[in-house]
């Protein structure tokens, strides 16, 4: 490196940080808006990521992009399921990211490394950090309420103290409510260790971590911030959500985002038209498709739908149903994958049906939109019920896909007043975020003392 930079660095003593996304959207997201946030606060960022589902470096000139290899091979990546991938890449991604890391700590081009912020399903990285004697930072990407659901169902089940009488999948859980069976999160894998080694390795890696970011905010999650950070107590909790609205600008996607549709927007009436995703990874069958056509189609309701290439089990696309596409020209859109947050923030959208994935739920709340709720796994359930029960914002399609419900369910969040009052709600909560991200609010403040630690350290 030229004398001048070195001596540059040293004077500003910048601070370099690492970061390490885990590869899938609804992760790369949140961690690489965190690195543009801090970006903005002075600190040189290095992302190590993965080969596999690897960012466009040229969407953030300002990193410095490392690769690493991950052993695995694209049918892999399509057909394990998710948290099989996340163990595997718990084990083939240790050696390379030391390797990397220990480079990056003897190269100090971009200032010596002063602290790695993981992803906390990566727990290999604790024996990274502690042999390279680094501090190590995670951060988390689901919501609060799935963290505190999870560690009381650990408490009450180690403790003989879970009060369930029946197993039926709607029973209330009383102990955790308003949660009932079915809504308890689901991290069903292949094998079925693999979710309990994972949970293990994470709780012991974020004990040992310097502290736990979390994309929520006060102003929405205070009851369940306040259970996780009695449960991580002494690691301090940073809730310094909604991340996305923090770092507008940055795109992180991995498939192209079609723009086209801003325009068709444009042409609608406020409010009118109903976006559906279900996000990066879930998948429908083809009949479920059928029914959620038929459903759009009967609803007489505009709509923008995302079907995304591969969302259709055992497909990589299907016909739409005949008579479709002629019921519905006028008023629906369908692309492969959106602008997500730009679509959200459309004065023309009214609503939102989702899978409920953390980044999807936080989106549509910080921008206004009443939901639709379809959860499909993982942290999506509880995600699900408590925008349905607990913010009062959506309603859920308890019985899966069928095409009267679904006609139903769209009218009533579009037109009925029912759909009116979510749309108030979310309001309140949409003020909410925007109060925490002021100079002052929660997550602003949460900002500045991981900046003040950073530099401390
Ligand atoms: C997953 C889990 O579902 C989620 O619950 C977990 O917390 C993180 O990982 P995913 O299923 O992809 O993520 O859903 P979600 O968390 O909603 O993330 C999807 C991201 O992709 C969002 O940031 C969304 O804006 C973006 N997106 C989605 C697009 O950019 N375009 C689209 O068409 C759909």
């Amino acid at each position: 490196m030229d004398e001048s930079k070195k001596v540059q660095i040293q004077e500003k003593k910048i601070h370099h940080l690492v970061i390490l996304p885990l590869p899938f959207q609804g992760h790369i997201n949140p961690m690489l808006q965190l690195g543009t946030i801090l970006h903005s606060k002075g600190f040189s960022i290095t992302v190590i990521h993965t080969h596999s589902n690897s960012p466009n470096p040229s969407n953030f000139p300002n990193f410095n992009f490392e690769p690493i290899p991950d052993g695995l091979s694209d049918h892999r990546l399509w057909t394990e399921d998710p948290l099989t991938l996340v163990s595997i890449l718990n084990d083939t991604c240790q050696a390379p990211f030391h390797d990397r890391l220990s480079r990056l700590i003897s190269d100090s081009q971009h200032g010596p490394v002063t602290c790695i912020i993981t992803d906390e399903l990566f727990h290999f990285t604790k024996a990274v950090a502690d042999q390279l004697k680094l501090p190590r930072i995670l951060l988390g990407t689901s919501s609060a309420a799935c963290y505190a659901t999870m560690s009381s169902l650990d408490f009450l089940q180690q403790n003989g103290l879970l009060s369930i009488t029946d197993c039926q999948p709607d029973s209330l859980i009383p102990e955790i409510p308003p949660l009932r069976i079915k809504d308890i999160p689901d991290f069903s894998t292949t094998d079925p260790d693999t979710f309990e080694r994972l949970w293990t390795n994470m709780k012991n890696a974020t004990m040992s971590s310097l502290g736990y970011i979390m994309n929520t905010f006060d102003g929405l999650e205070s009851t369940a911030l306040k259970k996780v950070r009695e449960d991580r107590h002494p690691i301090p909790l940073i809730a310094m959500g909604p991340l996305y609205k923090f770092s507008q600008g940055a795109s992180n996607s991995l498939l192209t985002q079609d723009y086209s549709c801003m325009a068709w927007l444009d042409k609608q009436v406020p409010q009118s038209v109903i976006y559906i995703s279900f996000g990066s990874s879930a998948s429908i069958d083809k009949t479920h498709m059928e029914e959620i056509a038929w459903g759009l189609a009967n609803s007489d309701q505009p709509f923008l739908w995302v079907l995304r290439p591969g969302s259709i089990s055992g497909h990589d696309w299907v016909e739409l149903p005949e008579g479709f596409e002629e019921k519905t020209r006028e008023r629906g859109q369908i692309i492969k994958w959106a602008p997500q947050p730009e679509v959200l923030a459309h004065p023309s959208v009214g609503g939102f049906w989702t899978h409920n994935g953390w980044n999807s739920t936080l989106e549509s709340i910080c921008e206004g939109v009443p939901m639709l709720c379809s959860p499909y796994l993982w942290d999506q359930k509880v995600n699900a019920r408590y925008v349905s029960h607990v913010w009062r914002v959506g309603m859920q399609l308890e019985n899966g896909f069928e095409r009267g419900e679904i006609e139903w369910a769209i009218r009533r969040l579009m037109v009925e007043i029912e759909g009116e009052e979510m749309r108030e709600r979310v309001h309140d909560l949409k003020e909410n975020a925007m109060h925490c991200l002021e100079k002052g609010g929660s997550s602003y403040e949460s900002l500045e003392s991981l900046v003040d630690f950073i530099m401390s350290l």
